[in-house]
């Protein structure tokens, strides 16, 4: 192997100084909205939208709308809880919302955003963390008399000061962000020109919704797509001022920006339950629909579809270097055995928050895969700012377009899974798989319809297990009682076991573990007592005797044993057999059974499914 002439060392304590640099963000989230009289009501615009940010995790939200004064409904708690404490009889066309997520500061009603300055005159919502907030406060807020433990009341408290020293308000805030070191998505409301309202921008995600008589920001698409479907992407350090009928972009040197808007794509609808009673088994059905639509993307009638640069770059490239989180690295662990079994590309699979402590030796021309569905995980954008510092190429595959880490690569797949709200990742990992195997077979010049058959199989056969959920709750009651649980395979069925235990302790809280099925007996087998559950994925005819022998070996301790199985391989007492497929990309039908068993377990214990307790859909913190 080649080895890159630059300093590991350095490489660590750049990366390092990043880190420190990016520091601890979480991710809240933001609606703004100002519009005519009459046109709609600010308390619903904001309620609705910050319901659609519940997803991310937070735990305190809070409303400012303006009606002859600015009036402010916050507390620690949902948004339903915050539903209830809204003053309906209040009818407004200017406001501010925010969910929090306690970073400074527990979840408490003083603490939950919007945040006023002293004199009440600039209220503000923010989202991300200002890393210099006590040398700010030093240098400048000594004696102010802070209400709130967080770091976003400086931002008012700054605001205010400059502008009692003379300073016009929108200078004031260009000042401020200067000043700032930090991640920001901020709503501010100055009370004394309430026919605009402003917004800004650094490294935390803000979008701009433009409407007929009206106009809005927004975390992300989903949260204002109900009243909008035209957006302004905000870059950072950009300034932005917002009427009922003008949205002018500003950089922070208070030079106007041109922007055009781009039409989202995303149906309302998507981003609704429907008939379900969770987005969770909602998303577990969508699988199907969310390969074909992959299909329709990645293959013309006889070919790939893929950007030839993408695929000149992979053809250059002598090693890939994945890089991932949770699910989505589990996803890189299957991509790994396509690059190198059918793509014969050497494919190393990253932790992206280990990279920097585990930075292996860098070949000469890398290709740095970043896998993330919603392509804002900070651990893994911190690797990709590094890599890009020292030249080398990247891709992203993400279901998030005009994410991050999408804006930040230099090429993007899109995974086409379609919304996924349920914190427990389903649909964007099979999807992921199913883009790897796609590239990998382009590059191995693998027939395109011979992988598109493959696929199209794959979505039928999960139709037919998604169809049929009974089996699921039934072994999921039966066997899911434990306070521990085990996935074995061997293999490729190794890493869905990974992922499948993931996926159960996530939302059901059961302890489980994915294991080498051939390692539990070093050690861990200890584990095993009278019912503890062992679930075995068997995909591959070359470990089909060896994990049954695990599993015999478990079952003699006392374990209850599951057995997922490929019919080819199966045999009678197999409790799930899936029809088969293609042994190589069987991943994408196993994990199914997994999700549905995790789901179901989670369902009898009468927990939170889409929002388990401390995990957010986007983890913006490193
Ligand atoms: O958005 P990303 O794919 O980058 O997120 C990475 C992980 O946080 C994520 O995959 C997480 O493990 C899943 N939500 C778990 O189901």
């Amino acid at each position: 192997m080649l080895v890159h002439n630059f300093s590991i060392i350095s490489l660590i304590l750049a990366i390092l100084v990043i880190l420190i640099l990016e520091g601890d963000k979480r991710m809240c989230g933001i609606v703004g909205y100002i519009g005519f009289k009459n046109e709609l009501d600010v308390k619903d615009v904001l309620l609705s939208g910050l319901s659609k940010l519940e997803y991310r995790g937070y735990d305190s939200a809070g409303i400012c709308i303006y009606n002859e004064g600015i009036h402010i409904f916050k507390d620690a708690g949902r948004v339903e809880h915050l539903k209830t404490l809204v003053d309906d009889s209040i009818t407004a066309n200017l406001g501010i919302g925010h969910t929090r997520w306690a970073t400074h500061g527990k979840p408490s009603k003083r603490n939950s955003h919007p945040h006023q300055s002293l004199s009440t005159r600039f209220t503000v919502v923010h989202n991300g963390v200002i890393e210099n907030e006590i040398e700010l406060r030093e240098k400048y807020l000594s004696n102010y008399p802070f209400v709130s433990e967080t770091d976003t009341e400086v931002i008012v408290a700054l605001i205010e000061k400059f502008v009692m020293e003379g300073t016009e308000p929108t200078i004031a805030i260009r000042q401020v962000m200067g000043l700032i070191k930090g991640s920001y998505a901020i709503g501010i409301i100055d009370s004394e020109t309430p026919d605009k309202f402003y917004a800004a921008k650094n490294k935390s995600p803000l979008l701009i919704g433009l409407g007929n008589n009206f106009n809005m920001i927004g975390s992300d698409a989903m949260s204002i797509i109900k009243y909008t479907n035209k957006f302004i992407e905000i870059y950072d350090q950009e300034f932005i001022v917002l009427a009922a009928d003008k949205v002018s972009i500003y950089s922070i040197l208070g030079n106007q920006i041109e922007r055009n808007y781009y039409v989202e794509t995303l149906d309302a609808a998507d981003t609704e339950k429907g008939v379900y009673p969770h987005y969770m088994l909602k998303e577990i059905d969508e699988q199907p629909f969310a390969l074909r639509r992959l299909i329709s993307e990645y293959f013309t009638d006889t070919d790939y579809n893929i950007d030839a640069d993408i695929t000149d770059t992979l053809r250059n490239t002598d090693r890939i270097y994945i890089i991932a989180a949770g699910t989505s690295m589990h996803a890189g662990l299957v991509g790994k055995q396509f690059f190198e079994q059918i793509a014969n590309i050497p494919t190393e699979v990253h932790i992206s928050s280990e990279f920097i402590y585990n930075t292996p030796l860098i070949n000469d021309n890398p290709l740095f895969i970043f896998l993330s569905q919603s392509g804002e995980t900070a651990d893994s954008r911190a690797v990709l700012v590094k890599i890009k510092e020292l030249g080398f190429k990247s891709l992203t595959i993400t279901n998030a377009k005009g994410s991050t880490l999408s804006r930040e690569a230099d090429y993007t797949l899109l995974i086409h899974a379609g919304v996924e709200i349920a914190v427990a990742s389903t649909k964007a990992y099979t999807s992921q798989i199913a883009v790897m195997a796609i590239l990998a077979t382009k590059e191995a010049e693998i027939d395109a319809t011979v992988i598109k058959k493959d696929l199209s199989l794959i979505a039928n056969v999960i139709e037919g297990i998604t169809d049929n959920k009974t089996i699921f709750k039934e072994l999921a009651d039966q066997y899911l009682t434990k306070r521990s649980c085990f996935y074995i395979g061997r293999h490729i069925d190794y890493f869905v076991a990974v992922e499948a235990a993931l996926k159960l302790k996530e939302i059901s809280y059961i302890q489980t573990e994915g294991f080498a099925a051939g390692e539990l007996k070093h050690g861990t087998i200890a584990l095993i007592e009278e019912g503890t559950p062992v679930i075995a994925i068997i995909s591959q005819e070359n470990i089909n005797l060896n994990t049954r022998s695990n599993i015999k070996e478990v079952k003699s301790r006392g374990a209850s044993t599951i057995i997922i199985s490929l019919k080819s391989l199966s045999s009678a007492t197999d409790q799930i057999v899936i029809d088969d497929v293609s042994p190589i990309l069987s991943p994408i039908v196993t994990i199914v059974p997994t999700q549905l068993l995790a789901y179901y377990a989670a369902l009898s214990r009468g927990l939170d499914i889409d929002k388990p307790r401390n995990l957010a859909k986007s983890v913006t913190v490193e």
